[in-house]
C-alpha cells in the first residue's frame, strides 16, 4: 500500500506500523520505549506523530499503517502540533 510521511510517499505493508514503515523508508521517527527484542509499550509517546484527519496524534510505535494515510512526524526540536520545544524551555 502507498502512504505519505512529511509529504514523501512510501510503500508500506499490511499489519506494519506507522514507526516500521518509516524505519524501512529510511525516516527517522523518535522513540524511547520502543527497543529491539521488546514489543511496543506505547508508554512514553516519544513517537507521536499527526494523521491526516484524526484529532491530536497517534503513537507511531503501536498504530497500523492505511492505504493513503497522510503522516506529519514532527522535525527536530518541534513537538507535535507544530510548537517549538525552544519556546516552552
Ligand atoms: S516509542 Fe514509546 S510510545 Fe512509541
Amino acid at each position: 500500500m502507498n502512504l505519505w510521511i512529511n509529504n514523501q510517499m512510501i510503500e508500506a505493508n499490511e499489519g506494519q506500523t506507522i514507526l516500521e514503515a518509516a524505519r524501512v523508508a529510511g525516516i527517522f521517527i523518535p522513540t524511547l520505549c520502543d527497543r529491539p527484542g521488546y514489543s511496543p509499550a506505547g508508554t512514553c509517546g516519544v513517537c507521536a506523530v499527526e494523521v491526516e484527519g484524526e484529532a491530536g496524534t497517534v503513537l507511531a510505535c503501536c498504530t497500523p499503517v492505511r492505504e493513503n494515510m497522510r503522516i506529519l512526524v514532527p522535525q527536530s526540536g518541534q513537538l507535535p502540533g507544530g510548537d517549538d520545544l525552544d519556546d516552552l524551555l
